[in-house]
């Protein structure tokens, strides 16, 4: 029997191209796992109403971590179009299935590391080297969302300022939630030996959630003596980042604002392509690129499968493989840094699997 048993998950679109392509290099450094496929996405929300099917989940409930491609989420107007007829009626809801999957196995830690390897021609500044640490589990993402609102939420005290026709979506925070992510960061500071937490919240204005999650920081905060813990509003960091990447070692966000800094420190270090995520729990994880589907380049192999190939090297991370962890990294530096081996977003034509041969074979 394998060492591991991995649920591979490659869901919509380019998912299947860079989960592809990164099987070449755990192939390669010999990783003792079985992988075992699993049905996820769109194309299950349109032929069974569910784009996670219990089968899948009860899989993944026999693996010890999944690898998860992309999967594509469509606007609540366009998923409601395009029910097949026979499930129109019955009052299905999208709801995104990677959403779903972190608050159903309670992977309350996105962990999004972000770094400028050297020679990447997309890098915004050298050395930039951010880990952000995104809370995975509630905050706009909980899921508790109204349209119609029900007559009787308005007998609520604040609500006669709403009107009748309102959306409301809740931002949903608690203690517990902001705890873990905020311990969560300022261990792997520790661990790693990085100097710096920010806390990111607009506290000023959405006063009783992101107030929470600020309190809840800087209490956590006089646990680490050694760490220098900062914190910032979510609208000003974005220019910070922009302006002095390097101030800045770790971040701690609540769900939404981690999502949306998550793509600009990626695109800072090269993009989408280069992004990658390990959601993270007590007793497993899930890891991904951060990126999408990208519908329009899906099985063309065509796009960079090096933020997937970093996640596979979480992935390692977690289960306690260091050593090939750090293969595998080593690798992606040095086709990097060699420049000769480029996907079309770095200015190359390779494809996605001769990105990842390349990379293999440095391992
Ligand atoms: P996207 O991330 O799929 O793609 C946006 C653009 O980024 C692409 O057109 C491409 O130019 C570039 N890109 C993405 N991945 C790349 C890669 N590996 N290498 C090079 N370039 C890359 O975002 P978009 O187009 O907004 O969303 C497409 C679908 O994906 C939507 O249905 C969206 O809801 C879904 N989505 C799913 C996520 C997930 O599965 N975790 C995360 C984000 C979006
Ligand atoms: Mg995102």
């Amino acid at each position: 029997m394998a060492k591991y048993r991995i649920a591979w998950l490659p869901g919509d679109g380019i998912g299947k191209d860079v989960l592809d392509a990164t099987r070449i290099v755990l192939d390669k450094i010999r990783l003792d796992a079985e992988y075992v496929p699993g049905d996820v996405g769109w194309e299950f929300w349109c032929t069974e109403g569910e784009p996670l099917p219990k089968r899948t989940v009860d899989m993944m409930k026999t693996t010890s971590a999944a690898m998860f491609g992309a999967i594509t989420s469509k606007p609540r107007t366009i998923a409601d179009q395009e029910l097949v007829p026979e499930l129109r009626n019955k009052g299905y809801v999208y709801r995104s299935p990677i959403v779903r999957m972190r608050q159903m196995f309670e992977l309350y830690s996105c962990k999004r590391p972000c770094r400028a390897y050297p020679g990447n021609p997309l890098n915004y500044k050298e050395n930039i080297d951010i880990v952000i640490f995104r809370e995975n589990t509630e905050d706009l993402y909980s899921g508790v969302e109204f349209y119609p609102v029900p007559e009787e939420m308005f007998k609520v005290k604040g609500m006669e300022k709403v009107a009748r026709d309102a959306a409301i979506s809740c931002k949903i925070n608690t203690p517990r939630g902001c705890e873990r992510i905020v311990k969560a960061a300022f261990e792997f500071a520790k661990n790693s030996n990085r100097k710096k937490v920010t806390c990111v919240h607009k506290a000023n204005v959405v006063r009783a959630t992101d107030g929470l999650f600020l309190e809840i920081f800087h209490k956590i905060a006089e646990s680490y003596p050694n760490i220098e813990a900062g914190d910032a509003n979510v609208d000003s960091l974005c220019q910070w980042l922009l302006k002095r990447p390097l101030d800045y070692d770790i971040l701690v966000a609540p769900n939404l604002y981690g999502d949306i800094i998550s793509d600009l420190c990626a695109q800072m270090t090269g993009g989408l392509g280069f992004g990658s995520s390990g959601n993270i729990g007590d007793d497993y994880a899930v890891f991904e690129p951060t990126h999408g589907s990208a519908p329009k380049y899906a099985g063309m192999y065509k796009v960079n499968p090096i933020a997937t190939i970093l996640a596979a090297k979480m992935m390692l991370e977690w289960l306690g493989e260091k050593a090939d962890a750090a293969r595998v990294e080593n690798a992606i530096a040095s086709v990097i840094k060699e420049g000769k081996v480029r996907t079309y977003d770095m200015g190359g034509d390779v494809s996605s699997l001769d990105m990842a041969k390349a990379i293999a074979d440095k391992c």
